[in-house]
């Protein structure tokens, strides 16, 4: 599924170099569910980034679903990312003038889906939103705007799904419900997920523990029992 060698990504110019991700080699097989975990300033969001077609490597190759990224556009990019990759991110992102279908609704219209409206009611309503359909996200709790941005990541039926510390601005009740409901769309839709948390009682409950520590994987095994 996804397939990075040699990946490296340096940041400036002339004698500032800094070495971000340092020749990171790593192979996600399809339906896993794999952490990334790691100090602050390791480079976790940048590998997500590079994952996601948003950024480039330096260096490396990187292959997801067979699409070898350094040959495509940013525009065959762009469109692979709307089709296959839905991202989830700390700060939800959500289009504040848009109500939660609509912000739901979004990447199918992208699509031209002509069901977007339908296919996004039924998210919204397999995250238990169904009721707030019409609201703005001002007018929802971070949860559960965090819950409409799972919906909408998920809308497409991605076959990988990134989230970067999904459950960074929560409190714990609201973590826990955001990450059930990572897992339980995960397990229904076959998807492959990547998730950077700094939240150990998140890791422990991936099949995959990948550990960054400046720029270079040191350790990648499965979670630690308990
Ligand atoms: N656009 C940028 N310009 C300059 N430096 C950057 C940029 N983006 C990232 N960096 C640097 O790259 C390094 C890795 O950043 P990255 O955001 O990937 O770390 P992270 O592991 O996600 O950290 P955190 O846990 O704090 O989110 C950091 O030292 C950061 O300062
Ligand atoms: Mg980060």
């Amino acid at each position: 599924m996804i397939e990075l060698r040699g990946v490296s990504r340096l940041l400036g110019s002339g004698e500032r170099v800094l070495t971000v991700l340092d020749g990171v080699d790593l192979t996600i097989p399809g339906g896993q569910f794999a952490c990334v975990v790691g100090p602050s300033g390791s480079g976790k969001s940048t590998l997500l980034g590079l994952i996601a077609g948003i950024d480039r490597p330096s260096r490396g190759e990187i292959r997801v679903a067979g699409q070898d990224f350094g040959r495509m556009s940013e525009d065959e990019l762009a469109a692979f990312r709307g089709r296959w990759i839905g991202i989830v991110f700390q700060s939800f992102h959500l289009i504040s003038t848009m109500t939660a279908l609509e912000n739901v609704q979004v990447p199918l219209e992208l699509l031209g889906d002509l069901d977007a409206r339908a296919r996004a009611s039924e998210l919204l309503e397999r995250v238990g939103l169904a009721a707030r359909a019409g609201h703005y996200p001002v007018q929802l709790s971070g949860g559960e705007q965090q819950r409409v941005a799972i919906a909408r990541a998920f809308v497409n039926q991605p076959s990988l799904l990134l989230a970067d510390e999904p459950t960074g601005n929560l409190d714990t009740k609201s973590g826990e419900q955001v990450l059930s409901l990572l897992r339980q769309l995960r397990r229904d839709l076959g998807t492959t997920l990547l998730v950077v948390t700094h939240e150990r009682s998140i890791a422990r409950l991936a099949e995959r523990v990948i550990t960054l520590v400046d720029g270079r994987v040191a350790a990648d095994g499965p979670a630690e029992a308990g």
